[in-house]
């Protein structure tokens, strides 16, 4: 099983010094549960940079860099671009990611959001690297920006996915996967769970998104990659396959696109 989106990046202690001691009880916790391997995503500059020295300390941990909408405002092309150079052969540079457009979170800043998206996949497309997207409430927006950027040769996943068959149908042509957090065992969540019964077996992956989006019965508590597991079971149980099944159909999934 891989965690295929964490962000152990944020594991920090009070002095915002990455916490390896709490990040070596995560990976213990994590191999206990059989989840072999994780992804731990960026979504600024300096986040992205602790991504990649987490990764290239743990054997099974690889990350990916990029900025986040959020991190609209602090957006340097020029300094994330010679991250990914320097980091680009080190083999644990997996995507360009997170990025895309977040509208829940603020409207206001749409044209720049787009900006940095469009200009973070160019970034991907230059490296030959799978974009790992973010989408909130700018399904249009997302959709015509992915269209205009297609053919993606190495492919990319729409992240906590959260929108409709319809959408997930559009993205799925340009060669996207979708991917499922914790969101899906939620009692409320019931379009996601549709998306994830309808969705066809190599097109999915799933992912926890923590230290966010715990699953079902740890809601509202500190989410970890073990908990991948409840997610997985949570499809599996949907799709009515066996666990070990989804095991190996999400681990083969990543692995053909993160190339690992
Ligand atoms: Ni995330």
């Amino acid at each position: 099983m891989i965690d295929t989106h964490c962000h152990l990046n944020m594991i920090t202690d009070k002095n915002g010094k990455i916490d390896f001691i709490k990040i070596e009880q995560i990976l213990k916790n994590m191999y206990d549960n059989r989840v072999e391997i994780a992804i731990t995503i960026g979504s600024n500059l300096d986040d992205s940079k602790i991504g990649i020295q987490i990764a290239s300390k743990y054997k099974n941990i690889y990350c990916a860099v990029g900025v986040h909408p959020e991190g609209v405002d602090e957006f340097n092309l020029d300094k994330l671009e010679s991250l990914v150079k320097q980091n680009i052969n080190s083999g644990k540079l997996v995507a360009i990611g997170e990025i895309g457009l977040d509208y829940y979170w603020r409207k206001d800043n749409k044209l720049e959001q787009i900006k940095i998206f469009k200009q973070q996949i160019e970034l991907a497309k230059k490296y030959n690297l799978p974009i790992i997207v973010h989408c909130r409430e700018a399904f249009g927006d997302c959709l015509e920006i992915l269209k205009q950027y297609s053919p993606f040769l190495n492919g990319g996943v729409i992240h906590c996915y959260s929108g409709s068959i319809e959408w997930a149908k559009e993205v799925i042509n340009l060669g996207f996967l979708i991917s499922f957090t914790g969101v899906v065992t939620y009692s409320n969540a019931k379009n996601v769970q549709e998306v994830a019964k309808w969705v066809d077996n190599d097109k999915f992956m799933v992912e926890t998104d923590s230290p966010f989006l715990s699953p079902a019965p740890f809601r509202g508590k500190e989410n970890c990659p073990s908990n991948v597991v409840y997610v997985a079971k949570f499809i599996a149980e949907l799709k009515n396959i066996s666990y070990n099944n989804i095991d190996k159909i999400t681990t083969k999934n990543a692995k053909k696109l993160f190339k690992i």
